[in-house]
């Protein structure tokens, strides 16, 4: 595909409905160029069971549009490491469709070693709890002993305090807190080798209640972003997407991010498409008759995301 079919397209790269794209597509560091080209970002979700992996396929499937799928520590060890590349390696073969898997938040060597070997396309090496010097000693060692096992494989390091936990919080963070500096961003990069860069720039993981309600959203600094992005010279992601402006995903897009993560927001779709399909038939036992609704409802979240982000609405 040219350039300019690309952007008329957003991030299709064959016409909606048409078989899905060639072999080239199915590699992630040219699904993220194409993105840089287009000025859109790839939706990454997280999944915990195959009613959010069915949700996040078919919605990526319906727009045409390369799609990331996250599971962290916790959600592999719910799933298991190995069952869910597996599943995600049978979407991308048996659908010719560029869908990809990263470890998200991975805190030690032995658990991103364990993922590279199942063959996950991406690592998120999570050592931002440590002071920065310790964070960017021990992610250069991850990124230099990942690529010994697949060199093909991105990792992505994070430096500041995004906070922990895809949940309803009670509290709103304080989002301004422990932003990352385009200077830390530029060393770390430099200094580790990563592939990918996290930043802080006034995301944070998980929602309020009021953000669930719609009634509060979290707040990007734009700026920052396109100066972080300018000195570190790497695809940024975007973590904590869930609550945020949907004018300043746009903006953040366009400053620069490339990736953008949503978890809580499937998390609470999940939920009450639970909820209504156990509702709507109290007395049925048969799962497949009652998880259609969660799927659909995860659906609809990754659709509305997955269309923001790649100019589609
Ligand atoms: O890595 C996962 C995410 O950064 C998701 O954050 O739950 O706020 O959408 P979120
Ligand atoms: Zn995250």
């Amino acid at each position: 595909m040219n350039s300019s079919d690309a952007a008329s397209q957003g991030m299709r790269s064959t016409g909606k409905g048409q078989p899905p794209r060639g072999g080239d597509m199915r590699d992630i560091r040219n699904a993220l160029e194409l993105a840089r080209k287009n000025g859109v970002a790839l939706g990454h979700f997280n999944v915990a069971d195959l009613v959010l992996l069915k949700a996040v396929f078919s919605s990526a499937q319906e727009l045409d549009v390369p799609v990331l799928v996250g599971a962290s520590e916790g959600e592999r060890e719910f799933m298991g490491v190995r069952q869910i590349a597996a599943l995600v390696q049978s979407l991308r073969e048996e659908f010719d469709f560029p869908v990809f898997l990263n470890a998200d938040h991975t805190h030690t060597l032995k658990k991103a070693t364990e993922a590279v070997k199942a063959g996950f396309d991406t690592v998120v090496f999570d050592a931002s709890a440590l002071p920065f010097e310790q964070n960017a000693s021990v992610t250069k060692e991850a990124v230099e002993a990942l690529k010994t096992i697949n060199p093909a494989v991105l990792v992505e390091g994070e430096i500041g305090n995004i906070g922990t936990g895809s949940e309803i919080h009670e509290l709103s963070p304080d989002l301004s807190k422990y932003l990352t500096t385009p200077a830390e961003a530029k060393q770390f990069v430099e200094f580790t080798g990563i592939d990918v860069l996290a930043p802080a720039v006034g995301n944070m993981h998980g929602m309020s209640e009021k953000m669930v309600e719609g009634e509060k959203k979290k707040r990007l600094d734009i700026e920052r972003i396109a100066q972080i992005k300018t000195a570190a010279g790497v695809p940024l992601t975007l973590h904590g997407g869930s609550g945020t402006d949907d004018g300043d995903l746009r903006q953040a897009i366009a400053a620069g991010i490339s990736i953008v993560h949503i978890n809580t927001e499937l998390r609470v779709a999940w939920r009450s498409g639970l909820e209504a399909g156990l509702a709507a038939e109290p007395h049925q036992v048969v799962p497949y008759k009652i998880l259609p609704s969660a799927v659909e409802s995860v659906k609809q979240a990754a659709l509305a995301r997955l269309r923001l982000f790649n100019h589609l609405e």
